[in-house]
């Protein structure tokens, strides 16, 4: 092995997680990848497993060991949505999505920040979501999971910072993918919904949340960032304008 680093990527499939994939080879990274669907399409150890099931996290972790001997990055990006009004959300939805958003990264950060913590050095980015940050109607177990992980993120922070891993989170505003297609097509929301809120008035794309993962892995760029929930949102947690004053304010000369 030489000088390359190497970055685990949890749901690196499609959308967001595969974009960051793509984003960290060119800036010549190894990967290894794990998903619930097989991922084609670039150069990684790839992996098909549940980041929520403890035997396919421990699997992961050792064919990471085995083929690279150690991870420099871990990305956890692996997510699914839920959309549902709180009084009509069953336990069973909550205990899928709690699983999935926040124990999965939890059984994530443990395994690989371990090891990190042995090397002595490591960047952990979790993707939460500016729904993280404030509540979203309908969505009560997803915006659950990612205020837990950004405590996740904040908590490992202060326990691992001053031993070399640092630990951040970036919380996407609405990001142009195959979760977007699918939460729309339930009817929950229109494009229009979302570009009229947001002040830079677009979606995001995959590009710009893999772009802020790329800053918050590197060393070089990011070395004295630690438990930061860094937004990539087009302004909207920082947004408090009316709806009339906001699309004022977009239209002036
Ligand atoms: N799309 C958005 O608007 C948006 C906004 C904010 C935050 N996010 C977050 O960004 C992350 C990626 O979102 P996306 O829009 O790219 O989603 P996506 O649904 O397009 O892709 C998610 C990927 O994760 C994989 N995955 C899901 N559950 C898994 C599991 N249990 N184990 C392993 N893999 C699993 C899927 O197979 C898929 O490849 C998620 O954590 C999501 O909550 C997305």
């Amino acid at each position: 092995m030489g000088e390359e680093r190497v970055a685990v990527i949890t749901g690196a499939a499609q959308g967001i997680g595969r974009r960051t994939a793509e984003v960290l080879a060119e800036e010549g990274y190894l990967l290894a990848v794990i998903d619930r669907q097989p991922v084609t399409g670039f150069e990684a150890l790839s992996f098909v497993g549940d980041v929520s099931d403890e035997a396919d996290v421990q699997r992961f972790v050792a064919a990471v060991e085995a083929r690279y001997g150690r991870a420099d990055v871990l990305v956890n990006n692996a997510g699914i949505a839920s959309i549902a009004p709180a009084e009509d959300t069953t336990a069973e939805q909550w205990r899928r999505v709690l699983d999935v958003n926040l124990t999965g990264p939890f059984l994530l950060c443990q395994a690989f920040g371990r090891r990190m913590l042995v090397r002595g050095t490591g960047s952990i980015v979790n993707i939460a979501s500016v729904a993280g940050l404030m509540g979203v109607a309908d969505r009560v177990a997803y915006n659950t999971s990612k205020h837990g992980l950004i405590g996740l993120t904040r908590t490992l922070a202060v326990e691992w910072g001053g031993r070399g891993v640092r630990v951040n989170a970036v919380c996407p505003g609405w990001v142009k993918t195959e979760m977007d297609d699918e939460s729309q097509s339930s009817g929950a929301y229109v494009d229009t919904d979302i570009t009229e809120h947001v002040p830079m008035a677009r979606f995001a794309q995959p590009d710009d949340i893999a772009r802020a993962v790329a800053f918050l892995a590197d060393p070089a760029r990011s070395g004295f960032v630690n438990g930061t929930a860094l937004p990539v949102d087009g302004g909207w947690a920082a947004d408090g304008s009316w709806q009339s004053l906001r699309l004022s304010a977009r239209s002036r000369a």
